[in-house]
């Protein structure tokens, strides 16, 4: 069986990982890195771009293609695929909306009565303003929350602390070209909330689902959440992380009218649903939705699978997920990133990375590599921001912790930094 896993990142190794291990494939990953050149063949061809990687699929007859990160979703990689005949699991460019514009999935999640943070969506530099101005997310020293419409890579969010804050990030969305042209055109404007924040991950074949163990990831670059965001630090798979009682009622509340909703406005959702949470007081809100697994919450989960992958994802692009085992195993997970000097803003590149395959070693530790290359002599290189994430399982959180954290220890590079307090609970908004 031929298998294309789309993207170069830590989630894509993992996927692969997850794919083979429990029955002998064919794996090509478009682009990958020097980590998934260990299991598949990489193919130089963008992950965004779609026709060339649907000609590819066609050449090489692959029989199911996977997508790691949204923005292909969002260009319609599922729609063209599909209709070539070519077997992907994944959301199609309609269903991609819920992640692909804030203000589409904001309407979605009031039509549905899906609890979210209070919005208004504006137009314009004035609207957003008069937005601001007319008391109706507080005074000027509340809180709010601005979020560019279109995909940002994770820069479209502002947390601001005042209205002045709110009205510079909003001018800085919209003109000051912090984000894309296309993302830039509208904003949402929040109410902030305040709470612990939680991710429930679940495989959806646009009638069944499946859900996965509940995740949290840490989003800024320092200990106790300092300094600037990025794609994720670390993450974190335990049952603390949502209780029986919350898991329940974010399935009532939010899984199960999500899912319908979609159905209901004629697009089932096929694929990976990411369901970023608040636990506020007042109960669970949506944050956002993502239409594909995180990085790297991605890792933390597939190494707790006990179930075959390449079924679910075939029933996932095909239907028929209910009648398919989705197990995991019973432990606590974790995964720690190890990034470059100078990640997220200007990350350094090329320095020898010394200790891995030691660090491979270490019981119950999986390696992932993000941003790797290799030298002619065969020398391990840095080549990106995030460069690796150590993943480890264990009977308890604790356990996974310190297995990642010691596996760390053996590995070095001039420059590598990560965080030692993951897997601790984040700061609370005050
Ligand atoms: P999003 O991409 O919408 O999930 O936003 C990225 C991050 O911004 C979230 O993980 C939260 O940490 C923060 N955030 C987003 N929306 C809100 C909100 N309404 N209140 C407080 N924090 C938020
Ligand atoms: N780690 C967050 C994301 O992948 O969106």
């Amino acid at each position: 069986m031929n298998i294309l896993v789309i993207g170069s990142g830590g989630r894509e190794h993992a996927l692969l990982w997850a794919l083979q291990k429990s029955r002998q494939l064919k794996l090509f990953c478009a682009p990958g890195n020097a980590g998934t050149a260990q299991i598949a063949e990489c193919v130089r061809v963008s992950a965004t771009d779609v026709y060339n990687l649907a000609q590819f699929a066609e050449e090489k007859r692959i029989d199911l293609t996977v997508v790691g990160s949204e923005a292909p979703l969002a260009a319609g990689i599922v729609d063209e695929f599909e209709r070539r005949n070519l077997a992907i699991a994944g959301p199609r460019r309609d269903a991609a909306r819920l992640e692909s514009s804030k203000a589409f999935s904001k309407d979605f999640m009031a039509r549905n009565n899906i609890p979210t943070a209070r919005y208004r969506i504006a137009d314009s530099l004035d609207e957003a303003q008069t937005i601001l101005s007319s008391g109706e997310f507080g005074g000027f020293d509340s809180s709010v929350v601005i979020k560019a419409d279109g995909l940002a890579a994770g820069k479209g969010v502002v947390v601001a602390r005042s209205r002045s804050e709110a009205l510079t990030a909003a001018n800085e969305i919209m003109e000051g070209g912090l984000v894309g042209a296309d993302a830039a055109r509208r904003i949402v404007i929040e109410e902030a909330l305040d709470g612990r924040e939680a991710s429930l991950l679940l495989f959806s074949d646009g009638k069944d689902y499946a859900l996965m163990p509940s995740a949290r990831d840490h989003k800024r670059v320092g200990e106790n959440d300092t300094g600037p965001n990025t794609g994720g630090m670390g993450a974190i798979t335990d049952a603390s992380v949502l209780d029986e009682e919350t898991l329940r009622r974010v399935v009532r509340d939010v899984v199960e009218p999500t899912l319908e909703g979609a159905r209901a406005e004629g697009f089932p959702f096929r694929g990976i649903l990411f369901i970023g949470l608040m636990l506020t007081s007042d109960g669970p809100r949506v944050l956002e939705y993502n239409v594909r697994f995180g990085d790297p919450e991605a890792q933390a989960i597939l190494v707790r699978l006990e179930s075959d992958l390449v079924n679910i994802f075939e029933a996932v692009a095909h239907g028929g997920l209910s009648r398919v085992p989705v197990r995991w195993f019973d432990s606590s997970s974790a995964c720690v990133v190890l990034a470059s000097r100078g990640y997220p803003a200007k990350p350094e590149t090329g320095a020898t990375i010394e200790g891995l395959e030691h660090a491979a070693q270490h019981e119950g530790v999986r390696i992932f590599h993000a941003g790797t290359t290799r030298s002619q002599s065969g020398e391990w290189l840095t080549a990106g921001g995030r460069v690796l994430g150590i993943t480890a399982t264990a009977q308890t959180l604790e356990l996974a912790l310190n297995r990642c954290y010691e596996a760390a220890k053996d590995i070095h590079w001039d420059g590598m930094h990560y965080r030692r307090d993951i897997g601790k609970f984040g700061r609370q908004m005050s």
